[in-house]
């Protein structure tokens, strides 16, 4: 798909979803553990309690910043999106969640981030969830990933959860264990290519950590549960809503427990 094929995708999906959360996911449990992910790590890097101010790129309708609203009350958002219609979902939820005072939507484009109107100059957190995968080729996702951190305040952070080609091909190993075919992103995706993403965060000078915080949920979901049932993929297999419980509550006490399988990772980025 070409950039203009990839916005018309969003679109549709935000005309035909909506507030919903299939606008910009298929997977409920998925999004539970990206927001918990988020959350955590608010609290490890010590804003739990704080008047944060926190910008997503690449909001979709907004779940994100409603999900962490909810359980940091003292922090403001910003979300921007290039679709317009995921911007008018994102406005009407946050009247509808009574957020209206503590976050705000506009149209943007992740690579022209300096054109955005409204935008403070820095922020304390800049986080991406499975938008920059929508940017080809890697040299455009490394000038994005570039300006996201320009809006990162010294001793603030980048957090990435990106798709990444390196665990999707573990992922797919596994499968390939249990005889099973390997699975292909969707044409509109670019996985990150770690091999060009992570020595261009350290031209940034940012400090990296990655956190596989999908891993179990993932190896239920696309490569256990369908061994047992004739290849399906099925998002609302009881063992995927365990898994997703058994992930959350070990992630809370080990980083990464489960290993690095998942198709999601968290990047963060710390500006020191
Ligand atoms: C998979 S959805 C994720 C939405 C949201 N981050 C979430 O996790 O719910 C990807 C979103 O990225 C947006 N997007 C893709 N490329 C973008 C770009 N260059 N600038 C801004 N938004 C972009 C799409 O419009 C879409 O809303």
């Amino acid at each position: 798909m070409d950039s203009e094929q990839v916005r018309a995708h969003w679109r549709n999906w935000a005309s035909k979803f909506g507030t919903a959360l299939g606008a910009t996911t298929r997977t409920e449990t998925a999004k539970t553990l990206e927001i918990d992910a988020l959350a955590r790590r608010m609290c490890m890097i010590g804003l739990g309690d704080m008047p944060a101010h926190v910008l997503e790129v690449g909001c979709g309708n907004g779940l994100n910043c409603f999900g962490l609203a909810a359980q940091f009350p003292r922090m403001q958002f910003h979300g921007i999106d290039y679709t317009a219609e995921m911007i008018d979902a994102a406005r009407e939820a946050a009247t509808a969640n009574g957020f209206r005072d503590r976050s705000s939507f506009r149209i943007g484009n992740a690579l022209e981030l300096s054109k955005t109107p409204g935008l403070l100059a820095q922020y304390d957190v800049v986080f991406t969830d499975r938008c920059l995968i929508n940017i080809a080729p890697v040299d455009l996702q490394m000038r994005a990933i570039t300006g996201l951190a320009a809006k990162v305040r010294k001793g603030g952070h980048l957090i990435m959860i990106e798709n990444s080609m390196a665990t999707y091909d573990r992922q797919n190993h596994c499968r390939a264990l249990l005889d099973l075919p390997a699975r292909t992103p969707a044409a509109f995706n670019l996985f990150f290519d770690e091999t060009r993403i992570l020595p261009h965060l350290e031209t940034l000078g940012l400090e990296v950590e990655i956190e596989d915080f999908i891993s179990l949920h993932d190896l239920m979901l696309y490569v256990l549960a369908p061994a047992i049932n004739g290849g399906t993929v099925d998002y609302d297999h009881p063992l995927v809503h365990a898994a997703t419980r058994l992930n959350i509550a070990v992630s809370a006490e080990t980083s990464s427990a489960f290993g690095a399988f998942g198709q999601g990772r968290m990047f963060v980025c710390r500006k020191p």
